[in-house]
């Protein structure tokens, strides 16, 4: 049990470009938590949204608050990963006691969010507590599309496929899961966005207690445009669940609790997260010959129906069931930094999003979440059924 007045918990915002007063009320708020030591806030350089967050930061006086850039720690593109681990390099050798991670463009962060994880670590003694959420029907598609199926497939009938945010930003770490990731070679290496899911990963094999805590209001971030705002991050977090097949594979009895299914707040069930009609315009444009190429390896059935998006828009046939024979196809292929497959796996990503959209997500938010969580359910039955255990 911590001792209320003596704060050992650390905060930390990985960030870069966020809107400097959603980031500045965050750190405000954390650093105002009696459970909270000190805050560091993360910047992804050296660069004038470090220096107008530092400037921020100096006008809160509630507790400590540190303004750092990242170092050059890991492999990848340089980016969210190289963050998040410059965080636990530091936080390994230091004498916090926990360590709390939350994206820092949450523009309804507050209180709770600590307290929640607090009470889980305090109460029942978890090394890990994940902050779950609501969002949108038509948000979190990397999550429902990429991460959630990849983990289903490859590590079906463990606590992986029923984690609700495999990539969520948020979560609370105790001091071993801190030491633990600070000294994993394969999660320093993640410096991009894939950084979420091997965090994920390595928490659940290395068999740490771990407890899903709901977030009741959701998590109010800033939403998209056309997809392709966020493509590096599809791609990355692609990458990165693929990059797992061969890893440890948690153990099915590891210590795994969470906070019963809550109801959505009725606002986030009538949010469109993203523009479909400029998003539908990406799946024609700018084909390469090396991209149609690749295309062209994939089955027969599926072949046509791909390429026939490169004269007019085509999304209807990427059922679930088409979309896990995808994931199969780009999972014994996809390369990294390789630009046809990279616009290939994007393009895939959004005619599967598109199909979900104009149909599934229609029937409204329960059946539309429903209908998700029950495609998870059958990539870890079809797991299962092909011996992957
Ligand atoms: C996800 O899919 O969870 C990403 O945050 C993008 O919405």
């Amino acid at each position: 049990m911590t001792d209320p007045r003596r704060p050992t918990s650390l905060v930390v915002f990985p960030f870069k470009q966020e809107e400097v007063s959603v980031v500045a009320s965050n750190l405000r708020i954390a650093s105002a938590h009696e459970s909270v030591a000190e805050v560091w806030a993360v910047a992804a350089a050296e660069d004038a949204a470090m220096a107008a967050v530092q400037s921020a930061a100096e006008d809160i006086h509630e507790g400590p608050i540190r303004v750092f850039a990242q170092e050059r720690l890991g492999s990848l593109r340089s980016g969210k990963g190289d963050g998040m681990n410059t965080a636990l390099a530091r936080a390994a050798e230091s004498g916090f006691g926990r360590v709390h991670f939350y994206d820092a463009d949450i523009t309804n962060f507050d209180r709770s969010w600590i307290d929640g994880a607090e009470a889980a670590a305090d109460d029942g003694g978890y090394q890990v507590v994940r902050h779950r959420f609501p969002r949108a029907s038509t948000d979190a598609m990397i999550t429902w599309m990429i991460t959630r199926p990849l983990l289903a497939k490859q590590f079906p009938g463990t606590v992986l496929p029923s984690l609700g945010q495999p990539l969520g930003g948020e979560l609370l770490l105790g001091r071993s899961a801190v030491e633990a990731l600070a000294s994993d070679r394969f999660v320093r290496a993640r410096s991009d966005w894939g950084i979420d899911t091997v965090i994920t990963h390595a928490t659940a094999s290395l068999g740490f207690p771990m407890y899903e805590h709901n977030v009741l209001d959701g998590k109010r971030h800033a939403l998209y445009g056309r997809l392709d705002e966020i493509r590096a991050m599809a791609i990355e977090c692609l990458d990165a669940a693929i990059s797992l097949r061969d890893r440890a594979r948690p153990s099915s009895t590891g210590l795994f609790a969470a906070d019963p299914p809550a109801p959505a707040p009725s606002d986030l069930k009538h949010t469109v997260a993203y523009d479909v009609g400029p998003t539908i315009e990406l799946l024609t444009e700018g084909w390469s010959p090396e991209e149609q190429g690749l295309a062209e390896s994939f089955p027969a059935g599926l072949r046509d129906e791909i390429l026939a998006n490169i004269d007019a828009p085509s999304f209807d046939f990427m059922t679930a069931e088409v979309w896990g024979e995808t994931l199969d196809t780009l999972g014994s292929g996809f390369v990294l930094g390789d630009a046809a497959w990279e616009s290939l796996a994007f393009r895939l990503w959004l005619m599967r999003v598109l199909a979900y959209t104009t149909k599934e997500a229609l029937w409204g938010y329960d059946a539309a979440i429903g209908y998700l969580e029950q495609t998870i359910r059958d990539y870890e039955k079809g797991a299962d059924h092909h011996g992957h255990r």
